[in-house]
């Protein structure tokens, strides 16, 4: 009968081992039981960019793709986009199950109750410049807001941890709202409590004299479905970051600061703002032939395509496309949904995509959408911060109750000098490198 083992020889030595498979991986430190020596510090795994490396066991969210499958919690990403609002999704992420209708209005109202920033916050965020990047406005205010709240350093323990995740949730759209007006000079809006999560947003976003402000619903829905899409995506960047500089036990506000910064990156959660500068760039269906010749010489790459996991169609993406056809029934059409959609479809004939298997990917056609809403592209990574939040905090409260976890520490293989003669300075001759 088959075993759940690796049997290792090593050349090296003639030596055999058996190393245990569990849940289809073997467990990297039982590596460093090969030696040639007993001096030898035992065989390491190299794996740069962590191609192959499981960093922690999760329940939270499972994706095939090859097959193009995303659930959360066990639930197709298609069926929770359809049925459910974004903080029920939150709650599940968080939580583990869908709230019954009473938990889920607990949950809401808590969230609510929550929204409102410390005025100090707001002084802060008005002394950014008018043409301050909102993504380098909110990583910087997150972060400020770890000295609002000292207390979010007691990481271990569970009470204040659920504390500091409701006010997360609850101040990211309120702190993205300010940033946005920020940049108008318009006054800043306060959570309106009559409001739903995302309505709220809009309304923080958008409202002028009117007395009340009153969404469109089929535009508050589209979001909301964005919002659900954007909730987590397992061990990416940003979660990675997240559970890295949380398993130092940083406080929350700085770990999730440290997470939106590597989702700002052009390679991550900021390929949405690229994707739009790419169609502008491009200007006309006519000239995409011309780009795609660019992008296979690989002199620029195709912003919004190509993922690490999927292999197979982004089932984000497939979701965001139905959607932005809602929301121009309201907004009127945006042109670069052509060009972007005869780009995919080059795209998808051409040897050099399909070889690669590159698909668009979830922020192809979301910038679409934002800017058919009235979003400038440099909010749409912030819009890509506000719902992942949920997942960074989910995967973070799930390192920190793993007794398996500890502070995040790799190895490296180290490829420089040996052991090397002092040499005082008025001896020094130039170095090549630094001419
Ligand atoms: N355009 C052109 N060629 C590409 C692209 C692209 N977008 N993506 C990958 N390739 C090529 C790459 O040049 C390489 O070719 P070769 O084998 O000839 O060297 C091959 O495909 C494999 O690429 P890779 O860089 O090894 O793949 P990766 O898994 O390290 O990178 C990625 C994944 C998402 C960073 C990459 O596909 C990319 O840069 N995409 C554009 C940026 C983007 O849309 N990012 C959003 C990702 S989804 C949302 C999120 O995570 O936030």
């Amino acid at each position: 009968m088959a075993q759940d083992r690796l049997l290792v020889t090593d050349e090296r030595t003639g030596r055999q081992y058996e190393l245990p498979i569990q849940d289809g991986a073997i467990h990297a430190p039982d590596l460093r039981q090969i030696k040639t020596s007993p001096e030898d510090f035992g065989l390491m795994s190299y794996d740069p960019a962590f191609l192959n490396t499981a960093s922690c066991r999760s329940s939270i969210t499972f994706i095939d793709g090859d097959k193009g499958i995303l659930r959360y919690r066990g639930y197709p990403i298609e069926v929770l986009a359809e049925h459910c609002s974004f903080l029920e999704v939150a709650y599940l992420i968080l939580n583990g199950e869908l709230p019954a209708q009473e938990e889920l209005d607990q949950w809401v109202a808590l969230v609510k109750k929550h929204m409102l920033i410390h005025e100090t916050t707001k002084k802060f965020l008005e002394g950014f410049r008018y043409d301050a990047h909102p993504m380098g406005m909110l990583i910087s205010t997150v972060a400020a807001l770890s000295t609002v709240y000292p207390d979010a350093k007691n990481v271990r323990d569970p009470k204040t941890r659920r504390k500091h995740i409701v006010r997360l949730i609850a101040k990211m759209p309120t702190i993205t709202a300010y940033c946005y007006r920020h940049h108008f000079g318009l006054p800043y809006v306060y959570p309106d409590p009559d409001l739903g999560y995302t309505e709220n947003f809009m309304n923080m976003l958008w409202r002028l004299l009117e007395p009340k402000y009153i969404a469109n619903p089929v535009l508050a829905r589209a979001l909301d479905i964005l919002f659900i899409l954007h909730a987590d995506h397992e061990q990416n960047c940003s979660t990675s970051t997240m559970r890295v500089v949380g398993s130092s036990l940083a406080d929350p506000y700085v770990s999730v600061a440290a997470a939106a910064a590597a989702l700002s990156g052009p390679l991550h959660g900021g390929a949405n703002e690229e994707v739009l500068h790419m169609l502008d760039q491009i200007g006309d269906v006519k000239n995409i032939p011309a780009y795609i010749e660019r992008v296979k010489k690989g002199e620029v790459r195709l912003m919004g395509f190509g993922h690490r996991v999927y292999k197979n169609y982004d089932p984000r993406a497939r979701i965001i496309k139905r959607t932005a056809d809602e929301v121009f029934s309201v907004t009127g059409y945006n042109p670069k949904i052509e060009i972007a959609k005869e780009l995919e479809r080059i795209a998808l004939s051409d040897e050099y995509f399909i070889k690669r298997k590159l698909y668009p990917n979830v922020d192809f056609y979301s910038g679409i959408i934002y800017e058919a809403m009235g979003f400038k592209p440099s909010l749409f990574t912030v819009l890509f911060a506000i719902p992942r939040v949920v997942g960074w905090l989910a995967q973070w409260e799930e390192m920190l109750e793993d007794p398996e976890q500890k502070i995040a520490r790799p190895r490296q293989l180290y490829i420089g000098h040996g052991e090397r003669q002092f040499v005082p300075i008025a001896e020094r001759k130039k170095a090549a490198a630094a001419n």
